[in-house]
């Protein structure tokens, strides 16, 4: 299905040639690169693929953009580009929000979506799964087996960067996160080697990719552990601004629970919607046994809703209703909060000013923001453990915790550099006050931070020692760190 994609960019873009290649490309064509599978700015289908990108905020222009087929190509580009000490950037979903992460001004930027084959193997109950695949399509492939994996909840999200940062899932209270549900990487080094990763061969890179990132090589293939998976309950609710203390109390006593009940799963968000023209409370309500109403939800279906679309269905459908608009400048923080109720109610009470604030200079009020809540019980590093561990340091965690994703997304330039700093001022207050509480987990998510804050810092000593260790032995020239800038990088984690 992907190969006929490619063929219509293909197609068009020799039609468009000859165009003059740009310098950062010439090596590529040098070595005897397909000048029809690198796209060059002002083609279609470079543009095509610059609008791909989740957020507008990270739409930075790279000199061009190479699609390769296989982990052959992608080998070969890596071991060129690296010869003549070219930058590049490496791009699966393209859904971090911020500049720079999966893209490079002026570079390469390797773009892995013809990677995105997914295949069920029945006999050793795994999914073998292309990084350049999106969530909704992995699940569509593994519902005609009634499977599933431990991914992402958004159907539009990549797969490599969501597995690569750690990934929070629906399964997370079974099966830890979406690192610990891969029993083996195939890995494109620095050198142009394809190797692979497991408990077995390589076992340090395999543990160190595990929450690791970009740090070591770019992932041609994740096997992940096969779910069974059918029917599941879930959807969205909203709910009035009015039940915000009841709301808060519920979050706390739902991550409390979890363990009672590991099929259900809750995300809550206090959230201005430019269709509301307000707060709002949105929550995500799933349980993926497929049981209707679990006890454990009554609480919060006792509130007053606005609107509810909860129901039977699949991961699958699921994954295709629930999308959180793409094409708007996206700031985004995370932090991790004890279980604490005073915590979030304080993250909650900031929020509204924060929304006070954005009206004074957004008066349309055209923006959306997020003060979002999800469960973060012991019970999920356990699980990590019990799969055989990794690097993000969870584990360490001495209370439930609460992962919390501070966000404002708006629709121009100018509105988001106004935006960030009242953001980072929120995220500022709600840490000093949590610090004051003794309420504040060490542990950054990669996934959700910004690029001021430093994720793989938060991991402990004794991970970021396995990570630096990894990248120093698989890529001893440091490609991945000098070469490849995007991301958070283990030569610039504060140790
Ligand atoms: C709408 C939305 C919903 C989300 N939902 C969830 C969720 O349910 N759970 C959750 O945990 N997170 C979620 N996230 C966060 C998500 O995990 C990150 O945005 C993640 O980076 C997305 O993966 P991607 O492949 O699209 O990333 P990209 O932006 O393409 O890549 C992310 C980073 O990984 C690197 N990278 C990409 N591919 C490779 C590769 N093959 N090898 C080596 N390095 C690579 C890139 O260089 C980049 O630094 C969500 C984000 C959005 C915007
Ligand atoms: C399925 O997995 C088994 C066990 O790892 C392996 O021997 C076999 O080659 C796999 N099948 C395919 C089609 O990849
Ligand atoms: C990696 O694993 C695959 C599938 O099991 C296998 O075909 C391949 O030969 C392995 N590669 C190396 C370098 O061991
Ligand atoms: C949903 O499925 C459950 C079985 O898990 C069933 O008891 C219930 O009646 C179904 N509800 C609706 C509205 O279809
Ligand atoms: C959650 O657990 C607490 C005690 O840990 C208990 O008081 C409460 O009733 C439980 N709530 C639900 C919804 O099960």
């Amino acid at each position: 299905m992907h190969f006929s994609l490619f063929l219509s960019f293909s197609t068009a873009a020799m039609a468009a040639l000859p165009t003059p290649i740009p310098p950062p490309a010439q090596a590529l064509i040098r070595a005897g690169i397909a000048s029809h599978q690198i796209l060059i700015k002002g083609d279609s289908h470079y543009e095509a693929r610059q609008a791909s990108y989740w957020s507008n905020s990270a739409k930075i222009k790279p000199a061009a953009i190479y699609l390769p087929q296989n982990a052959q190509e992608v080998a070969f580009a890596v071991k060129t580009l690296a010869a003549v000490k070219q930058p590049f950037a490496v791009r699966s979903g393209g859904h971090t929000n911020w500049a720079g992460s999966n893209n490079i001004e002026g570079g390469i930027t390797i773009d892995l979506s013809q990677l995105s084959a997914v295949t069920y193997n029945a006999s050793a109950e795994t999914a073998d799964i292309g990084p350049g695949a999106r969530w909704r399509d992995v699940y569509a492939e593994l519902h005609k087996f009634k499977r599933a994996v431990a991914g992402g909840r958004e159907g539009n999200v990549g797969v490599a960067g969501l597995i690569l940062g750690g990934g929070n899932t629906f399964f997370t209270a079974r099966r830890g996160f979406a690192c610990d549900n891969v029993v083996a990487y195939e890995v494109v080094l620095a050198d142009g080697r394809v190797i692979n990763a497991t408990k077995t061969q390589n076992p340090d890179l395999f543990v160190a990719l595990k929450g690791g990132s970009n740090n070591f090589g770019i992932v041609t293939k994740f096997t992940m552990t096969a779910i069974p998976s059918d029917g599941v309950w879930g959807g969205m609710a909203f709910l009035p601004k009015a039940v915000t203390p009841q709301a808060i109390e519920n979050v706390v006593s739902f991550t409390e629970n979890v363990s009672k009940d590991p099929d259900s799963n809750l995300v809550a968000m206090f959230t201005h919607m430019p269709d509301f023209r307000d707060i709002v409370v949105a929550t995500l309500y799933a349980n993926m046994a497929g049981n209707f109403k679990p006890a454990t939800f009554d609480k919060w279906l006792a509130l007053p809703e606005i609107m509810n679309t909860v129901k039977n269905t699949t991961l699958k459908d699921m994954a295709f209703e629930y999308n959180i608009p793409a094409g708007l400048y996206d700031t985004w923080f995370t932090l991790t909060l004890k279980n604490d109720a005073r915590i979030l109610s304080k993250a909650a009470e900031l929020h509204e000013k924060l929304v006070q604030d954005l009206i004074a200079i957004i008066p349309e009020q055209t923006f959306t923001t997020q003060c979002l809540f999800q469960p973060l019980p012991k019970l999920f590093a356990q699980n990590s453990i019990k799969a055989g561990g990794n690097v993000m340091g969870v584990e360490r965690h001495s209370s439930d915790g609460v992962l919390w994703l501070a966000t404002a997304m708006v629709e121009t330039a100018e509105q988001e550099a106004k935006a960030y700093p009242l953001v980072k001022a929120w995220v500022e207050e709600v840490k000093k006050y949590a610090a004051s509480l003794d309420g504040l987990l060490e542990w950054t998510y990669l996934n959700y931070a910004d690029k001021s804050q430093d994720p793989l810092g938060s991991y402990g000593k004794e991970n970021l020692r396995k990570i630096k260790a990894a990248a120093d032995k698989y890529d001893p020239q440091g490609v991945f760190q000098k070469l490849v800038p995007g991301g958070f990088k283990i030569s610039k984690a504060k140790f």
